[in-house]
């Protein structure tokens, strides 16, 4: 149930702030893309940073899709929430020896490798277990994703991947390498990417990095191309769906690839975004000599996004009268910073000490991004299928 369709009374029970998820809108959404996906043979991996709220999980896990990881903790998170080990991707620059053991004794599907280093390390720790890892290797396409600077992840500047002047080095390790098995290649450039061109470019870079395996013998079975699909920060209630059509099928276009050839993708922020909002309360309001605050009871502690990389969220008052007067708020939460600042200027109807706002887009790195800053409760959350 969307949230303003939801008794506002009702909505007033629960203690706020909480995080609303709408698992009707979330349901419809995997659906989508899940159909969208299997129409074209791909395979998504759900990225479980963006939201491990076990309920949503439980329900992405229910859909059939695999799960992207990035730390051994998801791994085994995603195997207690039932996701098969032959659907686990685990990637990130940093990955523990401890982690890479979790990773081998579960059989995950591959480890997205993104250094020589790692690939050495990993081929070490699978050897005194007597297995064999399967890798992908993470190559940093220098592609610009035209998203946040903090979000952009295949630039040569970041340090995600295996740079296109190790490749060489990379591969001849590959081969060394007894206890490791390439399946492919792993890619991903940025997340919130809104313009589709940047995934046509990266198709680009992936057919000509296979290319460059392939005619020297190696044998790609998997292109991973990541996740990145951006959402409608704006117009939430208009598009509640990202358009999962056009995504894959570029893909699907673009990408060169024989009928062994595998395409998987890692999708987080497009499949939760949407069904979540956090609901907090007016707990003042406050005239400053150039500003009307409105102070509420959630904070950056609760969703971490506006105050991390100035992001956009749409600020709305529940229950509000049509029509109603309006003044511009800047709307901030309790924490002792500056920067605990959910939107300046945000016209809004006057409201008052009591109120319920709604901060909208909040499903993917919300919840999982709250922290204990100020000694804040644990975070709170209510399911549509409670009320
Ligand atoms: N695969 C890899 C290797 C990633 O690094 C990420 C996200 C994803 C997949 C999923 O990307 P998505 O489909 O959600 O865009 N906290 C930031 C976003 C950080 C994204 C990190 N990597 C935010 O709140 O905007």
């Amino acid at each position: 149930m969307n949230i303003h369709q939801i008794d506002l009374n009702r909505l007033k029970e629960f203690e706020t702030p909480f995080y609303y998820y709408d698992l009707d809108l979330l349901n419809e959404t995997l659906d989508r893309a899940k159909a969208a996906a299997d129409k074209r043979g791909f395979h998504v991996h759900y990225a479980l940073k963006a939201n491990f709220n076990d309920k949503v999980l439980g329900l992405i896990q229910s859909k059939g899709f695999g799960a992207d990881c990035v730390s051994g903790n998801e791994v085994q998170k995603s195997i207690d929430s039932g996701f098969p080990a032959q659907q686990i991707t685990f990637a990130g620059v940093g990955k523990s020896d401890k982690e890479i053991n979790l990773a081998l004794d579960h059989k995950i599907f591959a480890f997205n490798v993104e250094s020589i280093q790692e690939l050495l390390v990993i081929n070490e720790l699978a050897a005194k277990k007597q297995v064999k890892a399967q890798v992908s290797l993470r190559i940093n396409p220098n592609v610009d994703a035209h998203t946040h600077h903090y979000i952009t992840t295949g630039l040569d500047e970041n340090k995600f991947g295996v740079p296109n002047s190790e490749l060489e080095k990379a591969a001849s390790v590959l081969r060394e390498c007894g206890n490791l098995e390439l399946l492919g290649l792993h890619f991903h450039v940025g997340s919130q990417i809104t313009d589709i061109n940047v995934f046509k470019s990266l198709c680009v870079k992936v057919n000509e990095w296979k290319n460059w395996f392939e005619e020297r013998g190696t044998t790609i079975k998997v292109l991973n191309v990541g996740g990145g699909l951006g959402v409608d920060y704006h117009e939430p209630d208009t598009h509640p769906y990202a358009d999962f059509e056009a995504y894959f099928e570029v893909f699907d276009k673009f990408l060169e690839r024989n009928a062994q050839q595998e395409v998987h993708f890692e999708l987080g922020r497009a499949l939760v975004a949407q069904s979540g909002t956090l609901v907090s309360k007016v707990l003042y309001t406050k005239s400053g000599v150039k500003k009307n605050f409105l102070i509420l009871d959630a904070g950056m502690t609760e969703l971490m996004r506006p105050a991390l990389y100035q992001a956009f969220h749409k600020i709305e008052k529940l229950g509000a009268e049509p029509n109603a007067e309006e003044l511009n708020y800047d709307v901030v939460g309790p924490i002792c910073e500056s920067s605990d600042c959910f939107g300046k200027e945000v016209p809004l109807p006057v409201s008052e000490r009591g109120d319920l706002i709604a901060i909208r887009t909040a499903g993917a790195y919300g919840e999982v991004m709250a922290s204990k800053y100020n000694l804040r409760d644990e975070i709170r959350f209510v399911f549509s299928e409670d009320l």
